[in-house]
């Protein structure tokens, strides 16, 4: 038998190279080469490659384009990210830190499907609990094929038995499966033709075609190749739920990504009870949709209209807060800034949850450069509340406004907001959607807001008095003559 070849495979793009380097040359990653074994190339694969027939080639406009039928879930927040609910066919990988809710969660949704499925097997109609969306939703898409399967390689069945009684699921009818070797789970999804199938967790899952480790690079990336054929080929919708890195990165290779159709990410803080699922990539419908989940006893809760939740309760203002309207999908949230500055050593830090670091550093030396504000010597730290990550521009002004008013020790005045994107020459620029944001501020009771030019509405809305500023120094300006 010829001798095991290795070779360095990269964790973060799969790509391969006969020797150790420390920097990847495929995406150029640092000190991501582990040492795998290199597995055997069949030799048939190229050799007859230029006797194979031609495939056929069809005309787009031929080609009949059929609308993807979905099946919604009944989770109307899950629903919401994955553009309707899930799709014949479908992969969608689903990530997020240890003990978030993925596994939960997906119970749950399997959980309703099948009820729906059998609900429908009775009596012809769309699954119980489950709100069809409007167009795109077809009774006899998914829920045509055979119920549902949750493969768990974490977990033993005992464990999800104990899972679905805490979470109230008593009687439920889903299939649960307790294996991790890809060969026999594929033939298991091939006899009982499920619908819809999880997969918890990818990392777990193994192929004995290859000699490297679960969770490797290879094993993961063939896993999810395999089970990806599968769903296409026989129409059932997979979830992959998958680990992520340290650094909040999908574990894994970056090809997974590409693989799948859909990609959701679970963010949220694990002590609060609130979890935010993100659609990062999604084939079938619009991303940076977001579903806000409330976790309970009974399990993760949809909250249909969560534009509060992410405030604190202060009683009265208090210096270093500014509450900033963000846009998430469709939906406006309102989102409590919070920073803290202290003086600091001789070398200050500056510290950021929820926000870019890089950003707060460039927020900093606008501040300085032009409103006059130095926070050389201080310690800063930013916070947005509640766990939730903040990646639009439109979070500059609050941010800004949240630092000016903790170095004063001033609190901002009662029921204020702010909003806007500061440019490098200290210019205000207009969020997206800025009539939107103003509205759900006034709605929740908000009297004051500070806004780019361009975003004050040409009408007044009603309770909100709007201060309208080209430049930071005019909104600094703005909040002096306020206090
Ligand atoms: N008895 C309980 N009562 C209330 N909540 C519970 C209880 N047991 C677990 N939980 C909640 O469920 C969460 C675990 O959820 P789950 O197992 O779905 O996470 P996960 O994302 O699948 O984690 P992992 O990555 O470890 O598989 C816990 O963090 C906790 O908040
Ligand atoms: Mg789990």
């Amino acid at each position: 038998m010829a001798k095991d070849k290795t070779i360095y495979t990269c964790t973060e793009c799969g790509g391969t190279n006969p020797k150790w380097l420390g920097k990847c040359p495929h995406c150029g990653a640092w000190n991501t080469l582990i040492e795998s074994v290199a597995e055997s190339q069949s030799p048939v694969k190229n050799r007859f490659a230029s006797l194979a027939k031609p495939s056929e080639v069809a005309t787009l406009a031929d080609i009949e384009a059929t609308d993807m039928a979905r099946t919604p879930t009944g989770h109307e927040e899950l629903d919401r990210v994955l553009g309707g609910g899930i799709v014949e066919g479908g992969v969608v990988l689903i990530g997020g830190d240890p003990g978030i809710g993925k596994s939960t969660l997906l119970l749950q949704a399997l959980d309703s499907l099948q009820r729906g499925f059998d609900a429908s097997l009775s009596t012809v109609g769309p699954p119980q609990g489950a709100k069809a969306p409007s167009g795109g939703s077809d009774p006899h898409g998914v829920g045509k094929r055979g119920g549902t399967l949750y493969v768990t390689g974490e977990e033993s069945g005992a464990q999800v038995a104990l899972r679905s009684r805490r979470l109230g699921l008593d009687g439920s009818q889903v299939k649960v499966l307790a294996e991790i070797q890809l060969e026999k789970i594929l033939a298991t999804l091939e006899a009982t033709r499920p619908a819809v199938a999880v997969i918890d967790s990818i990392q777990t899952v193994y192929s004995e075609q290859l000699t490297s480790a679960p969770g490797s690079v290879a094993q993961v990336r063939e896993c999810a190749a395999h089970l990806t054929r599968a769903a296409k080929a026989s129409g059932v919708c997979i979830i992959l739920v998958g680990h992520v890195t340290k650094e909040g990165a999908l574990a894994g290779p970056r090809v997974l990504e590409h693989m799948v159709d859909t990609v959701l990410y679970f963010e949220g803080d694990t002590h609060s009870s609130f979890r935010l699922v993100r659609a990062i990539k999604n084939r079938f419908g619009a991303v940076n949709e977001i579903g806000v989940f409330a976790m309970t006893e009974k399990g993760l809760k949809g909250v249909s209209n969560p534009s509060a939740i992410f405030l604190s309760q202060h009683s009265e203002p208090v210096p270093g807060s500014c509450v900033m309207v963000t846009l998430e999908g469709t939906r406006p949230l309102l989102v409590e800034i919070q920073a803290l500055v202290d003086s600091g050593g001789p070398s200050p830090r500056r510290l950021s949850v929820g926000l870019d670091r890089d950003r707060l550093a460039m927020l900093l030396a606008v501040l300085h450069r032009h409103a006059g504000i130095a926070c050389m010597d201080q310690d800063v730290f930013v916070n947005a509340v509640g766990g939730v990550r903040i990646s639009e521009p439109a979070a500059d002004l609050a941010v800004m406004l949240a630092i000016t008013s903790s170095l004063r020790g001033k609190p901002l005045p009662k029921g204020f907001i702010a909003f806007g994107e500061v440019g490098l020459a200290g210019e205000v620029r207009p969020a997206p959607r800025g009539q939107e944001r103003l509205k759900e501020a006034a709605k929740l009771g908000f009297s004051v807001a500070v806004v780019p030019k361009a975003n004050a509405p040409k009408k007044p809305i009603e309770g909100l008095t709007i201060h309208a500023i080209e430049r930071v120094e005019q909104a600094i300006e703005v909040v002096r003559s306020l206090a």
